[in-house]
C-alpha cells in the first residue's frame, strides 16, 4: 500500500524541478527528469493519442525509437489504450503484445494520460532488468499523470 500523502509529496518535490514555459517544454523536462531521477527508467517517453494511433511526444533515452506511430490495436502502448488502464510488463519477451524497441529492454510500464476524463496520451517507459517496474512507480506516474491532464492545453 502506497500512502497517498507520500506519492503526492514527491510529486510537489519531482514537478519543483521541472522547468519550461510551455506545456510542451515540460513535457519534454518530465521525460528527463524522470530518467535523471531514477536509473531503472532506461527510456522515458510520451505517446499523444491521435485518431486511432500513437503518436511519439518528447521522450529521453539513450536511443531514438523506431515506433513514432503506434496504431491502438498494437503493442503493449495500445494495449493500454484500449484497457484505459496502466500495464506493467515484468519480461517484455514473454509478452505477445509486445512491440520491440532496444534490445537492452526487459520490462516495461506504460500509464495513461487522462484530460476531462478521456486518454489524450500516455507514458512509456523501458526499464533493463526484469521486473524493474512496480506498483510504486504506478502510483507516482498516474499521479504525474493526472497533474499532466490538468495541465493539457488541447488540440
Ligand atoms: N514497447 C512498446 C513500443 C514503444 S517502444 O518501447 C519505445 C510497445 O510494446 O508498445
Amino acid at each position: 500500500m502506497v500512502r497517498e500523502s507520500r506519492v503526492m509529496a514527491d510529486l510537489t518535490q519531482f514537478l519543483a524541478r521541472v522547468s519550461g514555459a510551455t506545456f510542451r517544454e515540460r513535457c519534454q523536462s518530465i521525460c528527463k527528469e524522470l530518467r535523471c531521477a531514477d536509473q531503472r527508467y532506461d527510456w522515458v517517453g510520451m505517446y499523444w493519442l491521435e485518431g486511432d494511433s500513437l503518436a511519439l511526444g518528447p521522450w529521453s533515452g539513450r536511443h531514438a525509437t523506431e515506433h513514432t506511430r503506434i496504431p491502438v490495436g498494437e503493442g503493449v502502448c495500445g494495449a493500454a489504450v484500449r484497457e484505459k488502464s496502466t500495464i506493467i510488463v515484468d519480461d517484455v519477451q514473454s509478452d505477445p503484445r509486445y512491440l520491440a524497441c532496444f534490445l537492452e529492454t526487459q520490462s516495461e510500464i506504460v500509464v495513461p494520460i487522462f484530460a476531462a476524463g478521456r486518454i489524450i496520451g500516455e507514458f512509456d517507459i523501458d526499464g533493463v532488468v526484469i521486473g524493474a517496474f512496480g506498483e510504486q512507480d504506478k502510483v507516482f506516474l498516474e499521479a504525474l499523470a493526472a497533474n499532466i491532464g490538468k495541465e493539457w492545453p488541447g488540440r
